[in-house]
């Protein structure tokens, strides 16, 4: 099914709703680089919230941690990204911009040719066959194919040099595997057990852009299953199934979802699968769900020098775990979820704009609306009630239908009117957000109603 809205429509609603806004705005911008906004950083806490709580608060047999950004350079020498986590960039000389050699063939042969398995010289020879022009400006004059190292490099301490050089992570699952050991022993853990976590990663992408979808700071949800060989198969597709259903539960349609298995593996994998979702930029990787063999324990047993291999306590079997990797952009996510949520919707006599979110994911459960300025001492006494067991908002300006549309707007689920039949009965009225029908209940039943409505299974 066709989305029929665009980026531009959600990044103007972002701005204006307080859910996103661009980096550094006042300096004019910095490209690529976005602030979630009070609204945002609400909407993207309860996305994390619910990935961690179906991922590892239910799932007795996965640990979290929270690893160091910045690792020991060797970890990313072991992951391969020092030797090989490039792009081939060429740039166009006579509008200078740059692009990505594999992103124009793919864009020029609309996907049936497939660059990942060609060379840089055989990229080259194939742009220059077959005349593929700069996207921008039309022109056909083209530097050689560079690698691009993706990797932010800082420098540690007072001194530059190579010595001094360290990595901003481009990925939170190598905090994990470094992190084998320590949580096996201190947890008692055994295989099959997984470690997660959520943090920022860093890459220095060349083409960034459309809004949250590329970025080149990002938060990663990633978790990794260690397992022996035989039942690692059954975990891969354990994994790819719950991580469709856990998106599904989130409120993304099934029929803008769907499996896209990889055919060109890396050496080491033995599958990989990516999630994706209908974006209004067409279909796009939502989340990954990787086979990773024996791969990543390896190359950091043989960097570090230590011994990762398990004794299985009950058969003595030693062995060198496999590996299922689950990961996910929790801003993709925030991005996927805002699309699905949004909606204008046609009512007799106008249009209102509308977020479907999961109550659960919404920025505030109740809004607090006093009718009338004067009533606005009862409205602060159940703001402080319900604030200490929810995400509560207050607004008294404006007409009682404009203060509910801008609630609409940010996807509150349930607006609680306080009128002056509240100072006599104790009672409000709370109006649903999708089906917008109001019901009457008393002050102290309010929380538990929306206790009930708000819960993500
Ligand atoms: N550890 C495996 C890994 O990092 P990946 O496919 O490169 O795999 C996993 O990234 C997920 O992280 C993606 O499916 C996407 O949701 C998110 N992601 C990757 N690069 C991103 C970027 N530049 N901006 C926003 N999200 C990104």
């Amino acid at each position: 099914m066709e989305k029929k809205i665009t980026m531009d429509t959600i990044v103007n609603h972002c701005k204006t709703r307080g859910f996103v806004f661009p980096g550094s705005e006042i300096y004019d911008g910095f490209a690529n680089t976005w602030d979630f906004g009070p609204i945002g950083v609400e909407l993207k806490n309860n996305i994390k919230r619910a990935w961690w709580k179906r991922f590892v608060q239910e799932d007795k047999n996965t640990y979290g941690v929270d690893a160091a950004i910045l690792m020991n350079p060797h970890v990313w020498e072991a992951s391969g990204h020092v030797s090989s986590f490039s792009d081939p960039q060429m740039d166009c000389k006579q509008c200078k911009q740059r692009f990505r050699a594999d992103n124009l063939i793919e864009a020029h042969s609309k996907g049936t040719v497939v660059p990942d398995k060609m060379t840089n010289e055989e990229m080259e020879q194939y742009i220059a066959d077959n005349k593929i022009k700069c996207p921008h400006c039309g022109g056909f004059d083209w530097t050689k194919i560079r690698n691009f190292n993706l990797m932010f490099a800082t420098s540690r301490g007072t001194i530059e040099d190579a010595s001094a050089k360290v990595y901003l992570r481009p990925e939170t699952c190598q905090g994990e595997y470094v992190n084998f050991l320590n949580v096996q022993r201190t947890m008692r853990a055994k295989v099959p057990f997984a470690i997660a976590q959520i943090g920022k990663s860093f890459r220095n992408e060349i083409t960034p852009g459309n809004f949250l979808f590329r970025t080149v700071e990002f938060e990663q949800m990633e978790l990794q299953k260690f397992c022996h060989e035989k039942d690692s198969m059954n975990i891969y597709a354990d994994y790819k199934a719950r991580a469709l259903k856990f998106i599904e539960d989130l409120g993304l349609a099934a029929d803008h979802l769907r499996y896209h298995d990889h055919d060109k593996l890396a050496h080491y994998a033995k599958a990989a699968c990516d999630i994706q979702y209908l974006f209004p930029i067409g279909w796009q990787e939502l989340n990954g769900i990787h086979h990773r063999g024996t791969w990543d324990l390896s190359r950091h047993q043989e960097f570090s020098g230590k011994n990762m291999i398990y004794t299985d306590p009950f058969t003595n079997e030693k062995f060198l775990p496999n590996v299922i990797e689950y990961s996910i952009g929790a801003d993709r996510l925030t991005l996927a979820i805002m699309c699905e949520a949004y909606d204008e919707e046609q009512l007799e006599n106008d249009t209102r704009i509308v977020m479907h979110l999961h109550p659960a994911l919404a920025p505030y459960k109740v809004a607090i609306l006093p009718l009338q300025k004067n009533l606005s001492e009862k409205a602060n006494e159940v703001f402080a009630t319900l604030s200490k067991q929810f995400m509560c908002t207050y607004d008294e300006a404006g007409s009682i239908g404009k203060r509910y549309r801008r609630q609409d707007e940010i996807g509150t689920p349930f607006c609680v009117t306080i009128d002056f039949d509240s100072l006599e009965d104790n009672t409000v009225t709370i109006r649903d957000r999708d089906t917008m029908e109001q019901i009457r209940l008393p002050i102290d039943q309010v929380a538990e109603y929306v206790e009930k409505r708000i819960k993500f299974n």
